[in-house]
């Protein structure tokens, strides 16, 4: 391969030759400029640079050759040219390390907000910005748990709970637990290795991963790091070009995924502001485009409807099972009439979700939307041994699976608190927030007095105020007054 200096790949850093160095190889990526799905700002931020350590959290490593020409890659960098520069560390960024040395011991983390809290602390802010960032007002990230305490449990005691089973199987496949880890992107944001350690942990608690088409890791990566007979499942984001799609399913395919999982509410992606802020930060406020708010906000919307097609519709389904044998479930549903709808165009199941409350700010829990939707499906006809209903949004604790499983769902799926875990405290963590879980369901399950999923049914739950959404309660004053609140696990700054 042709090697350059990094002083001549330096002299190609403007709109009109835009050369960046990544993993050694020198990229023209001027064409690409109006193109790029993240903008070109970034781009034009590292123009004339190396830009490894901003492309690897937010791509997979294979993503050039596949989506663009080979004639963009120009050759390799003479590494004898580079010159290293120094960075000075920000006070914030001397605490974040004080933080992560001193983050509680793993044995110490007793919940999945214990986990929440330290990654508060010890993420890099643009990736607790991505993670943690709901809607425009963040009303639908909080009622997706708050919804959950508008449910209230009937126990029945007196039965014999000496053994507690609740394996089950999802789309047909075994699973330990009724819980999935969902599709999130970007996991190199949180852990250098990124969704191959979600992959890992779901082996070791034999649950299903749904992967993710955002995933900073190649499918390869991730396939690579199941075992043989580990069942992976695939989200995946519509391309306009329905070609690239195409191709992206025939290949989730052929290397095993055992389902497509459709996301279907974001059309258009939501306004995550802590993540927006974050993003002014980082890139330098001197850019031509930052003079005119609105041709930016059209470029970037622009670059996201190319990917992600906005005019995906119900008759896309009979297409999608035309190339592919995968069962089809859609992602995304947000009320029963759609729900039914899924159905009706003859797909597998549904996950209800509203994207953890990123995409449309209030729309409904998925937790209120279920009961809805499984009795409107039972009125259509639908057979639910063979439609499979799933929920995910806000599950923090054993007792939400729980009564998500009572209302209705055959599992739920599992997203921030596994990023989560997975950038405080690597496999390990992943592991204990899925067994912290299971623990809580074990126990919730013996103190309802049930011994296996297929018990567990709406007779358990009082939902009677969970559609209520001015829930008045009268303030006990005397007992808040001397209540002490619970605290999170923190660092020992
Ligand atoms: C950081 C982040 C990235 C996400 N990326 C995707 C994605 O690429 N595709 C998708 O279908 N859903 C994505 N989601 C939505 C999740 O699959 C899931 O619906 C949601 O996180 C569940 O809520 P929870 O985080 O409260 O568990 C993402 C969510 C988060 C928090
Ligand atoms: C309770 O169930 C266990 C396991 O099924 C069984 O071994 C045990 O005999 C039962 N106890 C009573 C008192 O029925
Ligand atoms: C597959 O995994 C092995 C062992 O973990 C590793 O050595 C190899 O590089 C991986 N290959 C790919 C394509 O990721
Ligand atoms: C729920 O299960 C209990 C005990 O198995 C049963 O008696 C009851 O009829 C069920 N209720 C519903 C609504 O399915």
């Amino acid at each position: 391969m042709k090697l350059t200096s990094a002083l001549e790949v330096a002299k190609h850093n403007s709109p009109e030759s835009c050369w960046l160095i990544i993993h050694g190889k020198i990229y023209d990526l001027t064409e690409f400029l109006n193109e790029h799905p993240g903008g070109k700002k970034i781009l034009l931020k590292y123009a004339g640079k190396d830009a490894t350590e901003a492309f690897d959290p937010i791509h997979p490593i294979d993503i050039i050759a596949k989506y663009l020409p080979p004639e963009v890659c120009l050759g390799e960098v003479d590494a004898s040219t580079i010159i290293v520069e120094k960075k000075e560390e920000t006070p914030e960024e001397k605490i974040r390390q004080t933080a992560i040395r001193n983050k509680p011991h793993i044995s110490e983390m007793l919940n999945l907000y214990d986990f929440e809290a330290v990654a508060k602390q010890t993420l890099r802010a643009d990736a607790w910005a991505y993670y943690s960032s709901g809607a425009d007002d963040e009303i639908t990230l909080r009622e997706n748990h708050n919804a959950f305490h508008r449910i209230w449990l009937k126990p029945r005691v007196m039965v014999n709970v000496t053994n507690v089973d609740f394996s089950t199987n999802l789309l047909g496949h075994k699973s330990s637990f009724p819980l999935y880890i969902t599709a999130c992107a970007l996991g190199k944001l949180g852990h250098p290795e990124g969704e191959v350690v979600l992959t890992r942990a779901a082996n070791q608690q034999k649950i299903i991963q749904l992967l993710p088409t955002l995933a900073s890791c190649s499918l390869d990566e991730m396939i690579n790091a199941s075992i043989v007979g580990q069942v992976l499942f695939y989200q995946l984001y519509v391309n306009s070009d329905r070609k690239i799609s195409e191709q992206i399913v025939r290949t989730a395919e052929a290397k095993g995924c055992k389902a497509l999982f459709i996301t279907a509410d974001a059309p258009q992606l939501g306004r995550r502001e802590k993540d927006m802020r974050q993003k002014f930060v980082i890139n330098p406020p001197d850019m031509q485009e930052d003079k005119d708010l609105k041709t930016r906000d059209e470029g970037a919307a622009r670059a996201i409807s190319k990917f992600i097609d906005p005019g995906l519709c119900w008759n896309d389904v009979k297409w999608f099972k035309s190339i592919t044998k995968m069962p089809i479930v859609i992602k995304g549903i947000q009320c029963a009439e759609d729900a039914v709808l899924a159905w009706k165009y003859g797909c597998a199941g549904i996950v209800i979700s509203n994207h953890g409350g990123r995409q449309l700010d209030t729309s409904p829990s998925a937790i209120e939307v279920l009961p809805s939707a499984i009795a409107a499906l039972k009125a259509a006809g639908a057979d639910l041994t063979k439609f499979d209903v799933y929920i995910d949004g806000g599950i923090r604790r054993g007792s939400d699976i729980f009564k998500a499983i009572a209302l209705g769902a055959k599992a739920v799926g599992l997203g921030r608190p596994t990023l989560y875990a997975m950038s405080t405290y690597g496999d390990e963590g992943v592991e204990r927030v899925i067994q912290l879980l299971k623990d809580e369901f074990e126990m919730v399950m013996r103190l309802m007095g049930v011994t296996s999923i297929d018990q567990i049914n709406s007779s358990m739950v009082d939902i009677s105020n969970l559609g209520n959404h001015i829930a008045a309660a009268p303030r006990d004053y005397l007992s808040a007054g001397v209540y002490e609140k619970m605290q999170p696990k923190q660092s020992k700054l």
